[in-house]
């Protein structure tokens, strides 16, 4: 394995301008944003947005010294972008509730109070509300102050703008009593130049006496405004519990509602009017202590100056989830198509054929994709952070690492998984993108909504999580909210602490994608186990090793011996004398023969009812060093299962077969070195060289340096592909022919002592199949090579012995000489005349042998074949031409027998005897 980890990348080499072009993504993309962005921020630089000053009393034009710039309640762009330097004062104002004042002309707001001593609470809360109105208009702001005003509007964020001053709604002021004619009064106001005015009325502030704390918080769960007797509504504004406090001590518990912070995702939270109800209870203290006289002046509040802030959106926070889910999400498309492109083009079964096992491929694939992923990861991240994206700098890079490794790792596996229900690579590329950009739109148009929805269940939430694109894009969701500030705790980016307080939802997307990464994995390898073709494996085959276990080893003994009797019978001398020679082998075991199979059997058990089929039956066969053996069958006769068997891809049902004294049962690793195979169709990767395909193969012999460079030349000198460059061209642009020489090429690299080839030279033209035939004469001298054709000729010319193979099994073997002689011993006669001579033609035959034997007739073409016991040459000439003188005869011939006779021969008497059984 430790060789083979090179070989990935040597295969992966044609793909780095493709890798390249991948991890310039990121950098696009990144690019692309910031380009965005500057774009946004010329537009926002345009005086529009600036921090222009606006011309006061709504005049369209105005010289610079009318202007104003800060705040205008009317202009709220100028408050966040403008520098406000003296902010405006506002007056303290109470939180009041809003229901009773809508409903009624005269309104009034309940403040309940509590004390462990009752007339300590009744003097003190009576301080509270003033009887009277005390107003200056000479100092507007200073005289309001000793009054308790109180409004029902909402806050903002800051107090630059006191919002009660520019709604609608009326300011209330409390007292114990109202007047009788509630007329209010308008109270002028300045705000950047501009005078407003602002109406003021009267409201009862009533303080009411309850027993205990438990009392209120009964009171307050009934609800915080009813009527009470005189048919009027109290709503109740305020508690305060004097918990133990007298005139020496003061301990008070002031209650308030907090809903009216707005504490939804969307809005940052805003102020809370509290400040005015500790003034108010000091200072009714403070008279209780000292008197009516005494006052403790809460005389406004101001918001901090500000310096000008340009306005600005920050692009990467806005659309950076959607566009860097993308980003991440685009390897998935890669992974999945190039797992499925070795799949298709079977080329995982090559190089399993050459040795590279399941566990091995899948460390080195897996390996492969997790460091390009890395690598894409890396780029993204440094890109990012060049660039300046806060989305980056901003966050913990230990947690971003631990992010992206979980999730390339679970893309990784998820991909892996999914390859085993794809078999072609289109597919797999349109499915994977439509997933990619579908996934992208969903999650930042549905989830993303879901997500900012407080009200939506959290536990759906976790739910859509588990889905990878939804975990992902969550993770960069908390990544980009926790560098644009767009939450509670700060703008300081995420850190660790930040997820052990569970703040954000990054804990559990980590939870849920290490789960699922694990899970994925195992069952990733599972189903392609079970699917993928070579392997075979039955969905339970992790059992396989107890079952084995439990069938006693003499009983299965006994049926094969059962079993061999009976074909015995049927069996042809030179198929037992060869089975003599294998089981004389396997006492006295020599080196010199490569391939020795010992009563090899393959059986398919039955599905769906059919019933089960023996692919190889019986084998007995032994292959010497620097022998040819050529295997010849119909279709389906069992040679593919035999050579399956052989390179490994699949078990044999039982008997054994030894390469070079290595056990194909529990070897296979030893064996693969030292084998080579040429797969019936070409299994090639469309962008590797031929040069690359042999020195991927070489590296997999265990050949190094100049050993498999040398090894590589040769092998391309032998089959002619060296000239006009053919070597350095991607096997894609390759001929039928030139593929086919090429995988030749490969199954004989790293001087195998056992090859394989299956129809090697199925659609070259002759003169590269007289080439072709050359290598494998001079392959063959010292090494055994086990050649299936449909070639005749091809049989002939190459093979040292032949077997022909039917039904599993082998009806005979032998040279091509002593099989034509056994199963020739006759010529084949062959006569073309009109229909209606075609019974002359047959009694000529017969004169001339009793013994001849009609193989063939159609439209006057007649074939028999005549015992050479029988007939002389002379004889049969001397004949022809007395027919010749009686009929009209298009065509003769006398030919001798050639293996394609031997060869109908055998299968027909053997399939004959099969039916026959
Ligand atoms: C309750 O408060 C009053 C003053 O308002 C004080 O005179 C009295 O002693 C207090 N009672 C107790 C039991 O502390
Ligand atoms: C009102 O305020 C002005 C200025 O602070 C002061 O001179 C004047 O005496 C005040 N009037 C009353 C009635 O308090
Ligand atoms: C408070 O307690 C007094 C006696 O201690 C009782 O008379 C009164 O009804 C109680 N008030 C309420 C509202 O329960
Ligand atoms: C608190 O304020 C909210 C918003 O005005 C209101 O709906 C709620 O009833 C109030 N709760 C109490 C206990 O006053
Ligand atoms: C104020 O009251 C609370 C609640 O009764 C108590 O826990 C706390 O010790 C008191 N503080 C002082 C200074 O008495």
């Amino acid at each position: 394995m430790a060789s083979s980890m090179p070989c990935r990348t040597h295969v992966k080499k044609r793909n780095v301008k493709t890798n390249i072009r991948l991890i310039l993504f990121p950098m696009i993309i990144c690019v692309l944003l910031v380009l965005v962005q500057s774009l946004i921020d010329i537009e926002l630089d345009k005086s529009k947005y600036k921090c222009g000053c606006i011309c006061v009393n709504n005049k369209t034009r105005c010289d610079d010294s009318e202007k104003v710039c800060g705040v205008q309640y009317s202009v709220q762009i100028q408050v966040e972008t403008c520098a406000v330097p003296n902010p405006p004062e506002w007056p303290p104002l109470l939180q009041l509730p809003a229901v009773s004042c809508k409903t009624t002309a005269s309104c009034s707001f309940t403040m309940l109070f509590t004390a462990n001593n009752h007339s300590f609470g009744q003097s003190v809360s009576k301080n509270m509300f003033p009887s009277a109105l005390t107003m200056n208009y000479s100092d507007n702001m200073a005289s309001l102050a000793p009054n308790v005003l109180g409004s029902e509007s909402m806050t903002e964020v800051n107090n630059l703008h006191e919002p009660a001053f520019t709604l609608e709604l009326p300011i209330y002021y409390l007292q114990t009593q109202c007047p009788k004619k509630n007329s209010g009064f308008s109270f002028p106001y300045q705000i950047e130049g501009t005078i407003e005015q602002q109406e003021i009325k009267c409201a009862q502030g009533i303080h009411s006496w309850r027993n205990s704390s438990s009392e209120i918080d009964t009171d307050l769960y009934k609800g915080y405004y009813r009527s009470n007797s005189e048919g009027r509504i109290n709503e109740i504004f305020s508690v305060f519990d004097f918990l133990n406090s007298n005139g020496d001590e003061f301990n008070v518990t002031v209650w308030y509602n907090s809903t009216y912070k707005d504490n939804t995702n969307l809005a940052p939270t805003t102020l809370l009017r509290i400040p005015r109800s500790v003034n108010l209870i000091s200072n009714a203290y403070l008279q209780f202590l000292r008197g009516p006289g005494t006052k403790m002046i809460f005389e406004f509040v101001k918001e901090m100056p500000k310096p000008e802030t340009p306005f600005r959106i920050e692009i990467a926070s806005l659309l950076g989830s959607l566009f860097f889910t993308w980003v991440v999400l685009q390897l998935f498309p890669v992974v999945l198509t190039s797992l499925v492109y070795e799949k298709q083009h079977k080329l995982r079964i090559m190089m399993k054929m050459h040795g590279l096992g399941d566990g091995p491929y899948w460390t080195i694939s897996y390996g492969y994709f997790l460091a390009l992923s890395m690598i894409y990861m890396s780029c993204f991240v440094i890109f990012g952070s060049i660039l300046g994206f806060k989305f980056f700098t901003l966050n913990d890079y230990s947690i971003q690492f631990v992010f992206y490794f979980i999730y390339i790792n679970l893309q990784i596996s998820l991909a892996f998984l999914l390859a085993s229900f794809f078999s072609n690579v289109k597919t797999a590329t349109v499915t994977a993108y439509i997933g990619v950009f579908g996934t992208g739109l969903l999650a930042g148009f549905l989830f993303q909504f879901l997500v900012q929805d407080p009200s939506f269940s959290r536990g759906w939430i976790i739910c859509m999580e588990l889905y990878p694109g939804f975990a992902l894009y969550r993770g960069l969701y908390e990544f980009s909210q926790s560098a644009s500030g767009g939450n509670d705790w700060g703008t300081d980016g995420m850190q660790w602490k930040d997820l052990s307080a569970g703040v954000n939802g990054m804990k559990e997307v980590l939870i849920i994608m290490f789960a699922e990464w694990i899970v994925v994995l195992f069952v990733a390898y599972y189903i392609d186990q079970v699917l993928s073709t070579g392997s075979g494996k039955s969905p339970l085959f992790f059992l396989k090793g107890f079952q084995k276990k439990s069938l006693p080893s003499s009983k299965k003994l006994s049926i094969q011996r059962q079993g061999s009797k009976v074909f015995a019978q049927m069996e042809k001398p030179d198929v037992i004398q060869e089975r003599e020679k294998v089981e004389q082998l396997l006492h006295e075991p020599t080196i010199n023969h490569a391939i020795v199979c010992d009563n090899l059997k393959k059986f398919y058990p039955g599905r769906d009812g059919n019933p089960g089929k023996f692919a190889v039956r019986e084998l007995f066969l032994a292959v010497p060093l620097g022998e040819c053996f050529g295997m010849l069958g119909p279709n389906g006769a069992g040679k593919s299962s035999f050579i399956s068997m052989m390179i490994g891809l699949t078990k044999p049902t039982s008997g054994a077969a030894y390469i070079q004294g290595l056990d194909i049962r529990n070897h296979m690793d030893g064996i693969y070195t030292s084998m080579g195979v040429c797969p019936q169709h070409d299994l090639l990767w469309e962008s590797l060289t031929g040069r690359e395909h042999l020195l991927f193969y070489g590296r997999l012999k265990n050949l190094t340096g100049s050993i498999l460079t040398e090894a590589v030349e040769e092998s391309l000198k032998n089959l002619n592909l060296f000239r006009g460059g053919i070597a350095d061209k991607q096997a894609g642009k390759y001929s039928g022919g030139m593929k086919r020489r090429l995988s030749v090429a490969i199954s004989l690299i790293g001087d195998p002592k056992v090859v394989y080839m299956d129809e090697p030279s199925t659609g070259l033209d002759p003169a590269s199949r007289r080439c072709l035939w050359n290598v494998i004469k001079l392959a063959k001298r010292d090494r055994a090579i086990v050649l299936t054709t449909h070639s005749m000729e091809e049989a002939e010319a190459l093979c040292d012995r032949l077997g022909i193979f039917v039904n599993g099994g082998l009806q005979c073997v032998g040279n091509p000489k002593e099989l034509k002689a056994r199963y020739g011993g006759t010529y084949v006669f062959t006569m073309t005349t009109y229909s209606d001579h075609e019974k002359d033609v047959e009694n000529m035959v017969q004169q001339l042998t009793p013994n001849a034997n009609k193989i063939y007739r159609l439209f006057g073409t007649q074939k028999f074949e005549l015992p050479k016991d029988d007939v002389k040459i002379a004889n049969v000439f001397e004949a022809v031409e007395v027919a010749k003188r009686n009929f009209t005869v298009f065509a003769w011939g006398l030919a001798d027998t050639t293996l394609e006779d031997v060869f109908i021969k055998v299968v027909r008497e053997a399939q004959a005897f099969d039916t026959f059984s």
